[in-house]
């Protein structure tokens, strides 16, 4: 059995848990509260420290895949869908850097970092809403949540269908 390094592995739940309540919080929450309610500003607290600390795990994580070696990658036994899957897998390092740089340049465009964490007004301005990275938060979200269910479908796929215990690589256990 090939398995991904523990640092890698505990990197992986560590922050595929973490990304989906940064994505949950955002559409679920965030999106509804109007900005003069002063709840939002609690949310943003826990959403923009979330959010710096995954972009700080994805630089620890790349770091380590480039250094540490990993198993050989998995097949379907289909080209196209191997193909799939090593995009996947790079397209997620890029879109996730991209959610943590849309929404730095969201907060730093809006003025949030003194009204969050220094308490500079009682609500964020309302420009917030307008701004062109704001947007792109919102875009990248999209895709990033599209390319999260097409993730877990191919591990439901490879567990279910081909039954090659590919979820076993990516868990703790014996190397070799
Ligand atoms: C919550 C449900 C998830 C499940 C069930 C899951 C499952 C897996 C499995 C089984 C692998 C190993 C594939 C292999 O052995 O080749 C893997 C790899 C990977 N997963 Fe997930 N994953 C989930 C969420 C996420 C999320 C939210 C992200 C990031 C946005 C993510 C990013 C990755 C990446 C980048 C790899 C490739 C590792 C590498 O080679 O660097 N996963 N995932
Ligand atoms: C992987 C990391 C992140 C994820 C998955 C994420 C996810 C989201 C989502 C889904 C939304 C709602 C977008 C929409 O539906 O249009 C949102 C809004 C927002 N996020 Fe993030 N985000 C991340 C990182 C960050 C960071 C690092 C910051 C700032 C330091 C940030 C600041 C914001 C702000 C200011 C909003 C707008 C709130 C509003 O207009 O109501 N996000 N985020």
């Amino acid at each position: 059995m090939q398995r991904y390094h523990p640092v890698l592995v505990a990197l992986h739940w560590l922050m595929a848990l973490m990304i989906l309540i940064a994505l949950a919080a955002g559409e679920l929450i965030l999106e509804n509260l109007a900005n003069d309610d002063p709840d939002k500003i609690l949310v943003l607290t826990g959403h923009m420290s979330a959010g710096v600390v995954i972009g700080a795990l994805l630089v620890v994580r790349l770091v380590t895949r480039l250094r540490i070696r990993t198993p050989p990658r998995a097949t379907t036994g289909n080209a196209l869908l191997d193909r799939i899957s090593v995009w996947t897998h790079w397209g997620f390092y890029v879109l996730v850097a991209g959610m943590v740089l849309s929404g730095l340049a969201t907060a730093l465009g809006a003025g949030l970092f003194p009204i969050v964490f220094g308490g500079a007004a009682e609500t964020v301005p309302e420009e917030l809403s307008g701004l062109p990275q704001r947007a792109a938060h919102g875009w990248i979200a999209t895709v990033l949540a599209a390319l999260i269910v097409l993730h877990i479908s191919a591990t439901v796929y490879h567990q279910l269908v081909l039954k090659d215990g590919l979820l076993r690589r990516m868990w703790f256990g014996p190397r070799s």
